[in-house]
């Protein structure tokens, strides 16, 4: 198969960049719909209603950017070399090609491509939620989608909110956490900064992609108004901070129907219950019919050839002329897309290959890995090391040559490429990158004074000498974590041994980790200090180095609550089997919005680091937490003051619990703030409570509802650690299913 062969006007290989620059620039007058002046919806029913059949058609239809030789097809030159997607544009229209790219930390090139685009990468989805600062989201995201636009894409698939429901999901380092509002408010900033290059991102996984294990074929069973409280408030909360372009329909089935089949979602939730009007286009390989699909609410079918027909393609067509499709409904599909290019400024603003600032581009990644790390544990304040620290040992995880990313769809590849190379899996999800940011290096920058030492760990005798010979050991470990394949916490290749070795030779060892997400840690007692670095981006080794050394004052919280072992997880296995022990494809999120820190408390259980923990090296504390209601609405004002003896950002955390009655946990997050303070200062803070964290929501008539009665609003540093408390009588209250802003 050729792209060719699979159907293309030849004007599309004959579109030429130049060509439709001239076409777009001038105001034109035969060309309305080109006229900035008019408002977006009229400009796509103008420029629609000149549209052919086939034009529609070839709107609706994406395909690979990359050859897929194991399928035989081979791309559009048109198309920007190794990227996700393209569809050809309509050039006697001023209609440009939609060439998009992966995705949250940066611009990925798909992994069979020959030639590498080199780019920044940000530190991973929960390093950037671990930062609980939606500001530095979005000048992340302003980052990304600058270096997207100046790669030729006009929209960005980034935009992962799927909730952390499953530790084990290989995919979790793409996403913001466990917490509908945290996740929502951090990625819809992300969004917001990518969409502010006049591109289009896109919001994914909808919905219930909480795993990666039978991703294809696995329904996920939930009860819907326990969704619309958890996985689905994330995209909702996403959705309403950054109204994107496209939303991204996902592999998996939910309630029977597969996601880019279902009119509950696509339709039901999406477009009447929030009234978001951008188009939907499915994951690359997650469309499985026409006339059900396009019905249900799927507007673009994308990455073909990874779907077994080209179901939006000839097939479309087909089913038009037999009637199974209506005509309106292709139109609707065409006419979704082009408004949202008009309304983001992709058909205004054209892209345009240009340089990028590196430079300038390093210090984003690198504030972004600073203020996401999370310091978990510093007894007897180990950190930051001191500079007169005479021998420092450095052991393992590849610290002498870079830094981990995460693997799959969304991998960047970095200025300088691959620092340890050889590793498998070499090919998807694979490789296995390792950033050229070495923290080894820079710790030996920040410390020029004292011998700085590495040991690769593998030999763990070896390691432990080195510790015991040295002021203080800092030990690596990491852990891979990719697309398509999830993980057990256990680090992998003996790393557990290793820090029990170096830890007994010295007990001044600090960990830092490098991992997806959660990892265990059965050493945790043996060692003072460790230090979450997540997936810490192109500029992740100095970021790293920085805090230790205390150039940087660690604030970054957990997005997700780190579990003690896998007795703590709220479903034993990954695949449900029946008695026979066959495959039942099916999953019971049994739990609800019972997630992630709501699970622990429901439970009563103690995870090692709770939801919203982080350590800084000043201190915080809080006073006069008050409530009131303004309007119908919950206003909490406090004060935070930093009463150590450095600055430091502290994250103010508000939680509600009602006094009677019962939710699915005993508290939620209601509220965050992080706050910048020197030595001595306070700040006061108010916080407007999202009434939808005050109420159930009920799924027979669309309406979240706040059951009269008293409420406890607690102020703390972490969701196991609540400082404050106050109390407020809310009347009843009900809230329509899409909220007046
Ligand atoms: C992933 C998406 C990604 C797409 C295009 C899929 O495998 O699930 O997140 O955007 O590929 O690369």
């Amino acid at each position: 198969m050729t792209f060719h062969r699979i159907r293309v006007a030849p004007w599309a290989l004959a579109f030429s960049m130049l060509a439709f620059a001239a076409l777009t620039s001038a105001a034109n007058e035969d060309r309305p719909w080109l006229n900035p002046g008019l408002d977006p919806d009229r400009r796509a029913e103008l420029a629609v209603a000149q549209m052919t059949r086939e034009e529609k058609q070839g709107l609706v239809f994406a395909y690979f950017g990359t050859d897929a030789p194991w399928k035989k097809f081979t791309t559009s030159p048109e198309a920007r070399a190794g990227s996700a997607g393209y569809v050809p544009g309509i050039a006697r229209l001023g209609i440009p090609p939609q060439w998009s790219t992966d995705a949250g930390i940066g611009v990925a090139t798909q992994g069979g491509a020959k030639e590498k685009r080199e780019r920044t990468a940000l530190p991973s989805g929960l390093a950037t939620a671990a930062t609980w600062d939606p500001e530095l989201a979005h000048r992340a995201g302003a980052m990304i989608g600058a270096e997207a636009r100046n790669s030729g894409f006009n929209i960005m698939l980034a935009g992962g909110v799927n909730l952390v429901r499953e530790p084990r999901n290989g995919r979790n380092f793409e996403y913001a956490g466990e917490d509908p509002l945290l996740a929502g408010m951090m990625v819809g900033a992300q969004i917001k900064g990518i969409e502010s290059n006049h591109i289009i991102s896109t919001v994914k996984h909808f919905a219930l992609n909480d795993q990666e294990t039978d991703r294809n074929t696995l329904n996920v069973n939930i009860d819907r108004a326990q969704a619309r409280m958890s996985d689905l408030l994330a995209f909702q909360i996403a959705i309403e901070q950054s109204n994107p372009g496209s939303v991204m329909c996902s592999y998996n089935r939910v309630w029977g129907d597969h996601a880019c089949e279902s009119a509950y979602l696509l339709s039901e939730v999406l477009r009447r219950d929030w009234g978001w009007n951008g188009f939907v286009m499915s994951d690359w390989g997650a469309t499985h019919s026409t006339a059900k699909a396009a019905m249900s609410g799927l507007d673009q079918q994308s990455g073909y050839p990874f779907d077994d027909q080209p179901y939006f393609g000839e097939l479309l067509l087909k089913s038009l002329s037999s009637g199974e499709l209506k005509e309106e409904r292709l139109t609707e599909m065409a006419r979704r897309i082009v408004r949202t290019l008009f309304a983001k400024g992709v058909i205004d603003y054209p892209v345009k290959i240009a340089p990028i600032d590196f430079k300038a581009h390093a210090h984003v990644t690198r504030a972004g890995a600073e203020q996401g790390a999370v310091l978990l544990k510093n007894d007897g304040g180990l950190l930051p090391l001191s500079k007169r620290t005479a021998r420092i040992a450095v052991v393992g995880g590849y610290a002498d040559k870079g830094v981990l990313a995460g693997g799959g769809s969304s991998l960047v590849y970095p200025v300088g490429g691959n620092a340890v190379p050889d590793l498998e899996p070499k090919v998807w999800p694979g490789p296995i990158m390792y950033y050229p940011s070495s923290p080894l290096r820079a710790i030996q920058a920040l410390a020029p004074g004292a011998k700085v030492s590495f040991d690769n760990g593998r030999n763990h005798d070896a390691a432990a000498k080195l510790a015991a010979g040295s002021d203080v050991a800092v030990v690596f470990v990491t852990q891979w974590t990719g697309e398509s394949v999830d993980k057990s916490l256990t680090l992998p290749d003996d790393q557990d041994a290793l820090v029990s070795a170096v830890a007994a030779a010295n007990p001044r060892t600090v960990v830092v980790i490098e991992a997806g997400g959660a990892v265990f840690m059965p050493w945790i007692d043996k060692v003072p200090a460790v230090l979450h670095a997540w997936y810490p981006g192109t500029a992740g080794g100095e970021a790293i180095a920085n805090i230790l050394l205390g150039v940087v004052n660690p604030s970054g919280h957990l997005p997700i609550s780190l579990p003690k072992d896998d007795s703590q997880f709220a479903r034993a296995g990954l695949e449900d089997k029946d008695a026979q022990g066959k495959k039942t494809l099916e999953v019971n999120y049994a739990e609800g919005a019972t997630v992630g820190y709501k699970w622990f408390d429901a439970r009563g259980l103690k995870p090692l680091f709770a939801f919203g923990h982080g350590l800084s090296y000043t201190r915080f504390t809080y006073s006069n937490l008050q409530a009131r209601l303004d309007g119908q609405d919950l206003v909490v004002k406090f004060q935070v003051r930093n009463t150590g003896r450095r600055d430091g950002k502290d994250v103010a955390q508000v939680y509600v619990s009602p006094m009677a009655g019962a939710w699915e946990a005993p508290k939620r997050l209601a509220a965050f703030k992080k706050v910048e303070l020197q030595p001595g200062a306070t700040e006061p803070v108010e916080l407007r409570v999202d009434p939808r964290l005050l109420a159930v929501f009920t799924e027979s008539d669309k309406t979240w509802r706040i059951a009269p009665g008293s409420y406890k609003l607690m102020l703390g540093h972490s969701s196991a650690d609540l400082q404050l408390e106050t109390a407020i009588d809310l009347p009843e209250r009900t809230v329509p299913v899409r909220p007046k802003p």
